[in-house]
């Protein structure tokens, strides 16, 4: 891919795509420019991944054909304001949590902008990104933009009411996986496996798991169901989860997220 993608804003998430990138080798690091508020801090994390950093938006904006914008959600405005006009005929994929197109739409009229939710395992090129059905990219970009971040995830486009809970489950889940990883390690511990093997096995089952389900497309219920012989010992342990309301406290913690 030959574009240039520019960030605005290089945290967490910036970074994380960025590696993701980088990792799967869809975008060289010479592809990649990026601008933060903090030029020391900016200096450092772009120059542990090879990229170049920017003194400005306005400096991103002029060298990228796409501009991520990864700012905190309440920076946008201050950070979009000054460079409007720059942004005409730019691709914009915007990852600010809670800004889906009519609100963004406010801050970027007539621009063309996608709203995006990505997860964190991005960085290794196993992501889970969320796009907003409706967008105003023209189709060639919105095509070229699925094929960008389809290097670094799977791609999912999501009706406006339904993407905070598709959000929820995507973007919160990877906390959940890891408390369940972790309590993995300390049962693993109990019984005299060293933690960090533990967690080494535990982590690369839960992402083997995963990927069975997407490619195999079985039920949940039958991959369960497939270790579990009769009178054997899976199915103690999956007694013993039922018995301390495993899917009960799954379905509570998200239900309480959708409610806050
Ligand atoms: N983290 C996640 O898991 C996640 C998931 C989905 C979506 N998101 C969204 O991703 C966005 C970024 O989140 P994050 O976790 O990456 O936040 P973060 O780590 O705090 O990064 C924010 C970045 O914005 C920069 N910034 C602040 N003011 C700026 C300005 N005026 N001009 C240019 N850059 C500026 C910051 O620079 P300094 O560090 O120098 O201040 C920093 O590089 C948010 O909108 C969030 O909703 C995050």
């Amino acid at each position: 891919m030959e574009q240039t993608i520019g960030f605005i804003g290089f945290g967490n998430m910036a970074q994380a795509m960025a590696a993701g990138w980088l990792k799967t080798g869809a975008v060289p690091a010479r592809q990649m420019v990026a601008c933060a508020k903090s030029r020391e801090k900016l200096c450092r994390t772009t120059g542990a991944l090879g990229i170049t950093p920017c003194h400005n938006a306005e400096e991103v904006v002029t060298r990228a054909d796409v501009v991520i914008l990864a700012v905190k959600p309440y920076q946008l405005q201050e950070v979009t304001a000054p460079i409007l006009e720059q942004l005409k005929g730019k691709t914009i994929l915007s990852v600010a949590v809670g800004y889906p197109f009519d609100k963004l739409e406010t801050l970027l009229p007539g621009l063309m902008h996608w709203s995006l939710m990505p997860n964190t395992p991005v960085a290794v090129g196993q992501g889970v990104i969320l796009g907003e059905v409706k967008h105003s990219l023209s189709e060639e970009a919105h095509q070229s933009a699925k094929e960008l971040l389809g290097a670094i995830a799977m791609v999912e486009e999501v009706e406006t009411d339904k993407f905070g809970i598709a959000g929820t489950i995507t973007g919160c889940g990877p906390a959940f996986v890891s408390q369940f990883i972790e309590a993995l390690g300390d049962a693993a511990v109990l019984h005299g496996l060293p933690r960090a093997t533990a967690y080494r096995l535990a982590g690369q089952m839960v992402a083997g798991t995963g990927r069975l389900l997407v490619e195999s497309g079985q039920h949940p219920a039958a991959m369960k169901d497939a270790v579990c012989s009769p009178g054997g010992t899976t199915i103690v342990g999956v007694a013993a989860l039922e018995r301390g309301g495993l899917r009960a406290a799954v379905i509570d913690a998200i239900d309480a997220i959708q409610k806050k």
